[in-house]
């Protein structure tokens, strides 16, 4: 099955930050992969910026070696690189300096298709990057895109939300949360929104809890600065995990124009119930992974790859509840970490139990209905249903997945998250990026456990290295009777 390609309307993409990892592993392949499906207008024009002095043709080289890298070699064709690579220019820039700003303004001078900035650079520099685009004239008709971290507190994010604030208006900006580009967390809006089946059951009536995975295997490789400085609430939970809450948990809005899917995500993270410093104890587990194994052998522990001693956390677990009508009394119970035994990422459902039961016990015990939608690996849908087991020997019932795996069913290559969002931007849809509410609501609500954490004077509690982190987060849910979703490993 084919899907149809809707080519976008000319534009010149200006990328900041264009031989960094995130240009090169992602930006690239995926923009690629959108030329390469004929979504791209012959116009379409992609120009690199950084500090190093490079010339259009090593630039070219290296988003070459990219594609190579980074694409399968089933979707790499001659042809459709050497398109895409005519694209490509470059232009150094001292982004914080005066060099290269009038050659880039210049270069752009006579274009008139669409212009997006993508700063692909750390949030330091988002504000000084902005600021010259105001005073070469580009940031008057362009569209900015920025990804997180948005700031580090409540404070720092508004500061670098007002600095972009001044030369953007929100409707030009376009904070990219990559997990809302991934196919299963749009097939949530669909699954809730296109079926009659799911809205009915959708709330404290009949869903007992919500349990959000997101569980990695690697650690923190080659980007331990960054990640010292954040740790799993910050880089995961702050924003991925609390975005895939809010569309599981928001109200339908009137259409999936941006802001009535916004509004509504904002309504959720405002009725998320705030913890107390107390509760933040009872409620949240921090843990760090010390030395142990994944599938390719022993691995280290983070202080050791770290190489100094450190209290930041490498994975989190928490409950809340959603204050509001629909969710009162619901536990939603998350997680993340890294060097966890699997890469996994799901989101269950998990219905009440049936009222009463018509069967003997010789049935076997009735277990409740759950929904699971598994964002990767193996992205699709899982319904858990009773049913009797075939055969005979009397009315034995067992629990069994009604199971849509993406890959069998549709055959067809999984988009990256990255060829969604970057032509959404082209498109000029908001509806998958977040709002600076979103973000300064999120960061509210995370706030106070980043103070009970820094006020406690606590290390994060340790979990080996290929485990699901420390056995605090199996306490958390069993303490309510329950338990993480057993499909797991
Ligand atoms: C990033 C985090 O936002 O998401 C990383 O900074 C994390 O620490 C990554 O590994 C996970 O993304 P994905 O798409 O591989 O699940």
């Amino acid at each position: 099955m084919v899907a149809q390609v809707i080519a976008v309307e000319p534009f010149d993409l200006v990328v900041f930050g264009a031989t960094g990892d995130l240009a090169i592993r992602k930006l690239i392949p995926a923009l690629y992969h959108r030329d390469a499906d004929g979504q791209m207008p012959l116009e379409a024009s992609i120009i690199g910026v950084s500090r190093r002095k490079l010339s259009s043709e090593a630039f070219r080289d290296l988003a070459r070696q990219a594609i190579a890298e980074h694409v399968s070699a089933q979707d790499q064709t001659a042809d459709a690189i050497a398109r895409f690579l005519a694209r490509l220019t470059y232009q150094p820039v001292d982004v914080t300096g005066e060099a290269g700003w009038q050659d880039l303004a210049a270069s752009l001078a006579a274009s008139t298709r669409i212009l997006i900035c993508y700063l692909s650079v750390g949030p330091d520099l988002f504000g000084p990057i902005c600021d010259r685009l105001g005073a070469c004239g580009l940031a008057a008709r362009a569209r900015v895109v920025v990804e997180k971290p948005i700031g580090t507190s409540l404070a720092s994010a508004r500061a670098v939300n007002d600095a972009i604030g001044r030369h953007f208006p929100e409707s030009r900006v376009y904070r990219i949360d990559h997990y809302l580009g991934k196919e299963t967390v749009q097939n949530l809006m669909a699954l809730r929104f296109a079926n009659a089946l799911f809205e009915p059951l959708w709330n404290a009536a009949h869903i007992d809890h919500v349990q959000i995975t997101v569980a990695e295997t690697l650690g923190v490789e080659g980007r331990a600065g960054y990640y010292d400085t954040a740790g799993a609430l910050r880089d995961m939970l702050q924003n991925h995990i609390l975005q895939l809450l809010c569309l599981v948990a928001m109200e339908p809005p009137t259409s999936l124009a941006a802001d009535a899917v916004r509004d509504e995500k904002l309504k959720v993270l405002q009725a998320l119930q705030p913890l107390s410093h107390d509760q933040v104890r009872q409620s949240v587990v921090r843990g760090q992974y010390g030395p142990g194994a994944s599938a390719s052998g022993a691995v280290r522990g983070y202080l050791d790859e770290l190489g100094h001693a450190s209290g930041t956390e490498t994975f989190v677990a928490l409950r809340t509840e959603i204050a509001n009508w629909r969710w009162a009394g619901v536990p939603f119970y998350l997680r993340t970490g890294k060097r966890l035994p699997a890469r996994l990422s799901e989101i269950v459902v998990a219905f009440r139990p049936i009222p009463h039961s018509v069967f003997d016990t010789s049935a076997g015990p009735i277990r409740s209905n759950r929904l699971v939608i598994r964002l990767q690996p193996d992205e699709g849908v899982k319904l858990f249903l009773m049913i009797k087991d075939p055969g005979p020997g009397g009315m034995r019932l067992r629990r069994v997945p009604l199971d849509m795996s993406f890959a069998e069913t549709f055959a067809v290559r999984n988009p990256d998250a990255y060829e969604r969002l970057l032509m959404d931007v082209v498109r000029g849809n908001q509806t998958l990026f977040m709002r600076r509410d979103e973000v300064e609501a999120a960061w509210r609500w995370v706030e106070p456990i980043l103070e009970a954490w820094a006020g406690a004077d606590e290390a994060p509690r340790a979990y080996t290295a290929g485990t699901w982190g420390p056995t605090a987060s199996v306490a958390l849910i069993e303490r309510d009777k329950r338990s993480w979703h057993e499909e797991m490993a």
